[in-house]
């Protein structure tokens, strides 16, 4: 059996995390490609991917054990309950999240990651002057999500971090090989109210379930 997927026995027990090493956390890490690769090349510090898809889950352990990368894991939850309730406060270093799904028929807007919800969470989780690093091929929704961090007074934008192409998600080299044009941002959390989170109600296709909990 694995050692990089986490089992969620309790889906209300925060992840075990080792607070003595920094933290990036990839959401929607797909097989791996870029967070293995980052893990590889940073050894001091532990590398989290969360993804809902069990096969891409499977791909990424593989690559870790074949690349014996030891400091990468992965968690197969939906990524905004993961964010509200299972992580550490205060305490991660960067956020990636790399062309997430952009639900592009308005009515499908709900189900997009970045909203209200999820802003407050990733404050919550990211350390003081963490960052969260976004791209996407989807001007739209790149617009739409620049606009909701600019409306947040405890983030800043800065410069997104370059990307040479041997941490180009499986996403990005695809879009990338079509000539399509790649949007990237970058915030930085700043100090701010740290009022606890509101409990958050879960749409019933957000739910964990126990079939995902059981069957990795
Ligand atoms: C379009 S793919 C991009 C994958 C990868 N980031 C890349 O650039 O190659 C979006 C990925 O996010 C995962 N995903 C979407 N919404 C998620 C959520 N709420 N929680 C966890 N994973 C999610 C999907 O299963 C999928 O693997």
């Amino acid at each position: 059996m694995s050692d990089h997927i986490i089992r969620v026995k309790n889906p209300c027990e925060p992840i075990p995390v080792d607070i003595s090493r920094p933290l990036e956390v990839e959401v929607g890490c797909g097989k791996g490609k870029f967070l293995t690769a980052r893990a590889a090349a940073n050894p001091d510090c532990d590398f989290l991917g969360i993804e809902r898809m069990l096969e891409r889950v499977r791909l990424f352990d593989g690559k870790c054990r074949r690349g014996g990368i030891d400091n990468a894991k992965v968690l197969r939850l939906e990524a905004l309950y993961t964010f509200h309730y299972l992580l550490p406060a205060h305490h991660i270093r960067t956020v990636y999240v790399f062309f997430p799904d952009p639900w592009p028929k308005k009515k499908h807007h709900s189900h997009r990651l970045f909203g209200t919800l999820f802003l407050n969470a990733l404050w919550k989780r990211l350390e003081i002057g963490g960052k969260l690093e976004f791209a996407t091929d989807h001007k739209e929704y790149f617009e739409t999500v620049c606009e909701c961090f600019a409306g947040d007074k405890r983030f800043e934008r800065v410069e997104p971090m370059a990307r040479p192409r041997e941490v180009w998600t499986e996403f990005e080299t695809m879009f990338r090989e079509q000539g399509l044009p790649i949007y990237s941002a970058a915030w930085k959390s700043l100090d701010g109210d740290d009022s606890p989170l509101e409990p958050l109600t879960i749409p019933p296709e957000a739910e964990p379930r126990e079939g995902i909990v059981r069957r990795v």
